[in-house]
């Protein structure tokens, strides 16, 4: 029995900044931005959005009245958690109408949890194939005004139904999973930004992606030949190249080169929105599956990182007709508007973040789907937006 991802949907905030407008503010060039890190626009969160809300405004995209009934598991994968115990599944399916016999959890390993998540969902699937589960991998990338990790932030939300028969990618067997105690990213519980050692954590990525992918061609005998295109977690686009480069040195044979042009075809979102960390990957899958040469029958790569760390290498077959089962994500990030550096950094710093005291936002702004319309009794409300 195949199983895997049988649809995918992406959302993300309505407004952007232009990273050459932020580096002439912070006095880069602006071409260390676009080139050296390879990012050009930034998703800005507003303080009414967060990880429910944007983890529901791409569920719902992909909800019908057929597939909602066989639901039967929402596994949220995030490390931008709003709350330490009640896991914001819960809130999610309520706001998604969904009934109530449905299991609802949040995972968490940075920005690996949302391939645990699909894993995981695969094993629920075999055991049950008539359901469904719900995985959504959503997050807010922050790392602070004027820090070095400012122009990797990013927000946004991938939900994936995983079930029996997939439309978009059938997951093979053979997984290569490969963890190490190490600092290289981590965010403390008193902190709302991620404390980073940022070249050491790019150096940890790109050995995990050798290690995971070396042992993967052994346990299996198949060749980087055997692949149309490799998906890398793309925390800003000049990562996936340095962990690319570092599998293929010097080639220039007509692999390598494929290869290349694919992780330019990954790239195309990741480079409007930034980080969305353990969602990256998936959009940056998307991004191939809209914007590559992919085929029915191609085999896919996927390298998925988090710090602290933990790798895995999988792969997946594209099933036929696979391009009706996404979003068009290029039309939803056309339609968002730029803001100045100025009104990034109110929002910036509107956040609820540690606040306890109640909060009512002003939601005149905001034109997703669901709002966070502020805290009453240290008690977050939501609602679908009027
Ligand atoms: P930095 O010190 O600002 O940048 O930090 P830099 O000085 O190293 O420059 C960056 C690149 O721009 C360099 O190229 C420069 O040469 C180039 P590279 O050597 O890397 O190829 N450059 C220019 N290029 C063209 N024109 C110019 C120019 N000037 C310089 N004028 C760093 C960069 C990525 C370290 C920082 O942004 C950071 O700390 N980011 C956050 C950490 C991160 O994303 N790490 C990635 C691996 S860890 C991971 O993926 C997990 C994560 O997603 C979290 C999770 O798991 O939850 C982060």
């Amino acid at each position: 029995m195949k199983i895997g991802i049988d649809e995918m949907a992406f959302a993300t905030t309505d407004q952007y900044i232009d990273l050459r407008e932020l580096a002439k503010r912070r006095g880069d060039e602006p071409d260390k931005y676009t080139i050296g890190i390879g990012q050009d626009q930034q998703a800005v969160v507003p303080p009414t959005q967060d990880i429910v809300t944007l983890g529901a405004a791409a569920a719902e995209k992909l909800l019908n009245p057929t597939n909602i009934k066989n639901i039967s598991t929402i596994i949220v994968a995030t490390e931008s958690g709003i709350d330490n115990s009640k896991a914001s599944a819960i809130y999610i399916k309520h706001l998604l109408g969904l009934n109530d016999f449905v299991r609802t959890v949040e995972l968490k390993e940075a920005c690996y949890s949302g391939t645990a998540a699909i894993q995981f969902a695969r094993g629920l699937v075999a055991l049950n194939p008539q359901e469904t589960v719900l995985v959504i991998a959503a997050d807010i990338a922050r790392y602070g005004l004027n820090t070095p990790g400012e122009v990797t932030q990013g927000a946004g939300a991938v939900a994936m139904l995983i079930g029996a028969n997939p439309h978009v990618l059938a997951i093979e067997p053979t997984a290569v999973s490969y963890s190490k105690d190490i600092m290289d990213f981590w965010r403390p519980l008193y902190a709302t930004e991620a404390m980073v050692d940022g070249k050491y954590s790019t150096n940890v990525y790109i050995d995990f992606f050798l290690q995971t992918f070396t042992r993967y061609q052994q346990l299996t005998g198949r060749k980087l030949e055997d692949f149309a295109g490799l998906a890398f977690h793309l925390p800003f686009t000049k990562m996936g190249k340095k962990a690319l480069e570092a599998l293929l040195g010097q080639r220039t044979d007509p692999t390598a080169q494929r290869m290349r042009k694919q992780l330019t075809a990954e790239q195309a979102y990741c480079r409007q929105v930034g980080n969305l960390y353990t969602g990256s990957l998936y959009l940056g899958l998307m991004s191939m599956l809209q914007n590559g040469r992919i085929q029915a029958g191609d085999r896919l790569g996927l390298f998925s990182y988090g710090s602290g760390a933990e790798g895995e290498f999988y792969t997946g077959i594209v099933q036929a007709g696979f391009a009706t089962y996404l979003n068009d994500i290029q039309a939803d990030l056309d339609a968002r508007h730029q803001v100045s550096i100025d009104e990034y950094e109110r929002l910036f710093n509107a956040q609820l973040g540690m606040n306890s005291a109640d909060q009512q936002f002003d939601l005149a702004g905001d034109q997703l789907p669901f709002v966070l319309a502020g805290q009453r009794d240290h008690q977050r409300i939501y609602q679908r937006n009027q």
